[in-house]
């Protein structure tokens, strides 16, 4: 039965309500179903938008707060990604991933460079508002599902005097950083990726698109479940610092919102690829997160250079 008491069951409707079952199926719904939603319901694009966070929450971890929040980024492709909050067991607050994280990340996963709408089921905390400023202008429109008249907002606007990139003398970047030229340095420390070839290369390949303006710290993650799927994610920092997304973060979205199937501990191993010789180091926490969800997983580096 639908959870969507503003929606009409459609055929439509129904279908997605099978489908995005939560953890295990992938939560997108694509351009040619958000028509046909639009079609089928005569509903607009935003009141569909924020109607799918109900399917969105569906994604939502939160063994700490129960407190599940659901979000989704309209992407420029016109497929919506769906997000939701990640909290981890045994680890400090400050490791949690919001569910605008997740939606920007899950996006970025499949290589959108820009969106157009963020929607959230829950008002969005200082902490995302100040990572959504790093997303180049002009910005998505914020969609508040419990927002007065239900009209669009700018980021700008819920972040008044903002501290942003160009305070540190950077430009927004997120989702459009890179290709950083970084090859993998032919160094005896990587002989064991021989073993994980492909998805040291893949993590490169995120690392080629991370967002680190401010320490230039670029770093990817790749993550493979025991059924061979793979999963990228890159650092996506932000100017206030605390609010940067770490690579394992990024790469647990990926996994988390992307799978058919996974599971987060059906993960078996995760290469992280970063930058020789940088002030910030991404390993152990990667490690930890990792160990925290799939504690069989292995976790490798290998090293790049520009
Ligand atoms: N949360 C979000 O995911 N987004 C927000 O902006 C508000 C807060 C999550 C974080 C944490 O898992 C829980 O809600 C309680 O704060
Ligand atoms: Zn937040």
């Amino acid at each position: 039965m639908s959870n969507h008491p503003g929606l009409p069951r459609t055929p439509i409707v129904e279908h997605l309500d099978a489908r995005l079952i939560g953890p295990g199926s992938a939560a997108v719904i694509e351009a040619s179903e958000l028509a046909a939603l639009q079609t089928e319901t005569g509903l607009d694009k935003h009141a569909l938008i924020l109607a799918s966070l109900e399917w969105a929450r569906r994604w939502a971890r939160a063994p700490l707060s129960s407190f599940e929040v659901g979000a989704a980024a309209l992407g420029e492709s016109g497929r919506l990604y769906l997000g939701a909050n990640i909290e981890f067991h045994g680890f400090p607050l400050s490791q949690t991933i919001h569910a605008e994280q997740s939606a920007i990340a899950h996006a970025w996963a499949h290589a959108e460079t820009g969106l157009t709408v963020i929607a959230t089921s829950a008002a969005p905390c200082g902490f995302c508002r100040q990572f959504m400023f790093e997303l180049p202008e002009p910005r998505p429109q914020l969609l508040l599902a419990d927002a007065p008249g239900g009209r669009p907002m700018s980021i700008e606007s819920l972040l008044p005097s903002a501290f942003g990139p160009t305070q540190l003398g950077r430009s927004p970047q997120l989702l459009r950083a890179g290709p950083h030229g970084l090859q993998l340095i032919p160094h005896a420390q990587n002989a064991e990726h021989a073993e994980h070839a492909e998805l040291t290369q893949l993590a490169l390949a995120a690392a080629n698109r991370s967002s680190a303006p401010y320490t230039g710290a670029c770093a990817g993650v790749a993550l493979e479940t025991a059924d061979g799927q793979r999963f990228a994610g890159a650092v996506a920092e932000s100017v206030a610092y605390n609010p940067t997304l770490a690579p394992m973060q990024a790469a647990l979205i990926a996994a988390h919102h992307g799978g058919q199937g996974v599971t987060l501990s059906s993960i078996t191993h995760a290469v992280l690829v970063e930058l020789e010789g940088a002030t910030v180091s991404q390993l152990d926490f990667a490690r930890q997160l990792l160990a925290s969800v799939a504690p069989t997983a292995s976790c490798s580096v290998a090293l790049a250079r520009a």
